[in-house]
């Protein structure tokens, strides 16, 4: 029987197809996987899937045909809750994921909710506060940031959560070269960890700086680039 999971591979795309209308085929047979400590670039036009296929890593949707594995699991056996907790996954719309009253609430939600500590929850915000440059804003609104700003309120509430795997849907929307840079240096400081990266994006200046893979979707197809 074929090893559905090596002790390396982190997620694992087994023939995956998908559709939202029965018409119109968005990913054919896609197989491929993802290892951890791997920085993988997933690129390709307007409309061929990169979001949907981030969707179907992440539980979000659910493949017509074939299987999505985490850690050699199949994922229509786990929890939302559960995949949420290894992987973290930044959607291409941050407002998406914004819905506490302020900055620092927002990037504290998921650990007060977890039952941490007051103090415990306040060190890691400030820490991170200040890893995203977000100092000064901690009272702010996510609504009323600037577009760059918002995007490192999401990314800052998913690096809280520690998780061992990213999905990052277009992460440099909005960033200026600053903190774009120091997104990647952030990035890289990950990947000894053993956490695996996948990072979806129009970005060739950042993919080509940090990515070891790239895989490009078109026509509903893979292609290693
Ligand atoms: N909820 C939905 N219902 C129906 N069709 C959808 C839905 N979401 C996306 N699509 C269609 O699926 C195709 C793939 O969309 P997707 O968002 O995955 O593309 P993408 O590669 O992420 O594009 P972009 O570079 O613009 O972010 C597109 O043709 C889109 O119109
Ligand atoms: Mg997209």
């Amino acid at each position: 029987m074929k090893e559905v999971c090596s002790s390396n591979t982190f997620i694992e795309v087994n023939n995956v197809t998908f559709s939202y209308k029965k018409s119109e085929i968005i990913l054919k047979n896609i197989t491929t996987s993802f290892d951890k400590g791997e920085f993988a670039a997933l690129i390709g036009p307007n409309g061929s899937g990169k979001t949907t296929f981030g969707k179907l890593m992440t539980g979000i949707l659910s493949a017509n045909e074939g299987s999505v594995f985490v850690e050699g699991k199949n994922i229509e056996e786990i929890s939302l809750g559960n995949i949420g907790k290894k992987i973290g996954y930044l959607f291409q719309q941050p407002a998406r994921q914004l819905f506490n009253p302020t900055v620092k609430e927002e990037i504290g939600f998921a650990h007060s909710f977890m039952g941490k500590s007051k103090e415990i929850v306040e060190q890691k915000v400030n820490k991170i506060i200040e890893e995203f440059s977000l100092q000064g804003l901690e009272d702010a609104s996510p609504y009323r940031i600037s577009r760059g700003e918002r995007q490192r309120v999401a990314l800052a509430s998913i690096f809280i959560n520690e998780p061992s795997f990213l999905i990052l849907d277009e992460p440099t929307t909005g960033l200026d070269i600053v903190r774009k840079e120091q997104l990647s240096q952030l990035l890289k400081s990950l990947q000894p960890q053993g956490i695996g990266i996948i990072v979806i994006s129009h970005d060739k200046d950042f993919i080509n700086k940090n990515a070891d893979r790239v895989i490009e979707l078109y026509g509903g197809e893979q292609h290693e680039a």
